[in-house]
């Protein structure tokens, strides 16, 4: 499905980037995976690994510029303040909305000014569900709000050159930043949220098979879409 296809993952050493960096591996592609997490976990289905870290963008260029033209971006680093605005530290809020929308915004700049999208590639921008509203998690929320407008603004400046830009919106994953909702919950209140997942909450593989799909040429007539991934949970909101 994405056989000689050269593509990039951000966030691959984490949760649900790991099991995008798998998948995409597994289906053919040249996947490259950067994270600023120990990367030791992907090796085996890598096939490059660039060390980053998004709040340090003064050492992209060296780390980027040795990778080919990429067909496709997958962009899956995150940050969580988990904080209703009220009691949200300024200092906390900013590097969430650092990590989650100013530094994919500017890495895309550099990879676009450098030349390494080729023409009809496929980005795909991890959002989330958190991007309609998500009382307790303002930062997050705005960023990934921020994240879609992004992506739709992207779609059509980069159509001319048929790069399509996609955003797929987890629900709760039971990865990753999951272990964080989690410590900030109640048994009872983590279950009763749980039962709100009309087919039960996620795992990697149900948000990987999507990203495969919006970097596949099946997918190059959707472009600027955000495509829900949560079991149902934002049904009637
Ligand atoms: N899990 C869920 O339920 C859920 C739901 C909706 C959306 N999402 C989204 O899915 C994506 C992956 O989340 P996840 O649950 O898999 O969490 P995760 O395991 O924490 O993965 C996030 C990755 O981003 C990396 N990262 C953080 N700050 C960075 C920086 N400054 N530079 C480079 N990398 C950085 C983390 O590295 P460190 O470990 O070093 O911080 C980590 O490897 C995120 O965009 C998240 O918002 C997750």
């Amino acid at each position: 499905m994405l056989a000689d296809k050269t593509i990039l993952t951000l966030g691959a050493a984490g949760g649900i980037g790991q099991g995008i960096q798998r998948h995409l591996h597994r289906l053919g592609a040249r996947a490259h995976a950067s994270d600023r997490a120990d990367l030791a976990p992907v090796r085996d289905c890598a096939a490059s690994l660039l060390p980053l870290d998004l709040l340090k963008p003064e050492s992209w260029v060296a780390a980027l510029a040795a990778l080919p033209p990429l067909d496709g971006l997958v962009l899956c680093s995150g940050k969580l303040d988990h904080a209703p605005l009220a009691e949200s530290a300024p200092a906390a809020f900013d590097e969430v909305m650092r990590v989650n929308l100013l530094a994919p915004a500017m890495l895309i700049r550099h990879l676009l000014r450098s030349g390494k999208l080729r023409d009809g590639a496929s980005v795909v921008l991890i959002s989330s569900i958190a991007s309609r509203g998500s009382p307790g998690n303002a930062a997050y929320g705005a960023s990934k709000s921020g994240l879609n407008g992004l992506m739709r603004t992207l779609a059509l400046e980069l159509a001319p050159r048929r790069i399509r830009v996609n955003a797929v919106s987890p629900g709760l994953v039971a990865a990753g930043m999951y272990e964080e909702v989690r410590k900030t919950m109640t048994p009872a209140a983590l279950e009763a949220y749980e039962k709100t997942y009309p087919i039960g909450i996620g795992q990697p593989a149900d948000i990987a098979a999507p990203v495969a799909f919006l970097l596949s040429d099946g997918a190059r007539w959707i472009t600027g879409h955000d495509l829900v991934a949560d079991g149902g949970a934002t049904l009637g909101t």
